[in-house]
């Protein structure tokens, strides 16, 4: 299957507050130099915040990274599991079409999709609140047929029981995933024979069921709010960090680290986006690392260079690149003649 970017892409893309903490997070697991292995979790929670991958999703994280976007766009679509187009805005409903569930009925399921969301998979409903797919086997194939529906999974479905669900589940409802048959988990659907006093003072629900009741994102998009940020493997002074750059890379990198300061001197941070080269993310990572002004990139030595550069998460090497220190230091001789 050929897997394209979409036709029609948002201008931009921003992680939210929380999310971006969570992605900085994220990368601070993996040694310096090997940030790259947190592409796929990064561009998975662009996709969970987005509910699809888009284009400049996909170039904010390779930023994040400091890859090549064509890094990025390499794994983005590589794997399935991406949305490379617009998805429902309730949910994307992936439908197993495998074995198992082919023989219990998934082909009377996708017909439901055709006709109550798009003809064609990948396609937005009329109303815009879903998309649908076939997919291969999702592993619940004694529970056939079944659909995943945004993160969790709906089993031993009807056609009937099908239409159902999208219909409540356009009218804002999050109905119980698991078993839609009254069965409790995979046992026989004809009843139990044996073991019959396990299931006698049984929960309410599974223990997978139970999870997505108790978590209940089962639709949510995730701005990084539902789970407070957890770093356990960083430490108390590295977590403080996270909010700006990976703390692994700043005690690592080569060079040495330039004065810094707490706060732009009275007066105020001097503009440097007129610093060729540096837009407003990095004028604000620039401040976030305690250069605020000309004079201070101007100072700067080759041992300080190399450090900034190995520290602009996202941005690394650009201060070489884009010739900072000499442009920096001609700001400074215009100010003064
Ligand atoms: S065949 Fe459908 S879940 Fe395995």
């Amino acid at each position: 299957m050929l897997r394209r970017l979409a036709a029609h892409q948002p201008e931009s893309f921003a992680f939210t507050p929380a999310n971006e903490a969570w992605a900085r997070a994220q990368i601070t697991k993996y040694p310096p130099g090997r940030q790259a292995s947190a592409i796929i979790p990064l561009l998975w929670r662009a996709q969970e915040q987005e509910g699809w991958l888009t284009k400049p999703a996909i170039e904010h994280v390779a930023d994040m990274l400091g890859m090549a976007y064509i890094r990025a766009l390499e794994v983005a679509t590589f794997y399935f599991m991406f949305q490379l187009e617009p998805t429902g805005s309730v949910a994307h409903v992936q439908i197993c079409g495998t074995l198992s569930c082919m023989l219990c009925g998934s082909e009377d399921l996708v017909a439901v999709c055709k006709k109550k969301i798009a003809p064609k998979p990948h396609t937005l409903s009329a109303d815009g609140k879903f998309t649908w797919e076939e997919v291969e086997c999702l592993g619940a194939c004694a529970n056939a047929p079944m659909a995943q529906i945004g993160k969790d999974y709906y089993e031993d479905l009807t056609a009937e029981g099908f239409e159902a669900l999208l219909d409540r589940m356009a009218a804002g409802e999050v109905p119980v995933p698991g078993p839609q048959n009254g069965r409790y988990a995979a046992e026989p659907k004809s009843g139990l024979t044996s073991l019959t006093d396990h299931f006698a003072g049984r929960a309410p629900h599974n223990g997978s069921v139970q999870i997505a009741v108790d978590v209940g994102d089962t639709l949510k998009r995730i701005d990084g709010t539902e789970v407070p940020l957890r770093a356990a493997w960083l430490g108390a002074g590295e977590a403080a960090q996270v909010g700006h750059a990976p703390a692994a890379a700043v005690a690592d990198a080569p060079g040495t680290r330039p004065a810094a300061l707490a706060a732009p001197r009275a007066g105020g941070a001097d503009d440097l986006t007129r610093i060729k080269g540096i837009g407003p993310k990095l004028a604000e990572l620039c401040n976030a690392m305690g250069f605020y002004h000309f004079d201070q990139i101007a100072g700067w030595t080759a041992a300080e260079i190399a450090w900034v550069d190995a520290n602009l998460e996202g941005f690394k090497g650009r201060v070489t690149r884009d010739g900072w220190v000499e442009q920096a230091r001609a700001l400074v001789a215009a100010r003064k003649g």
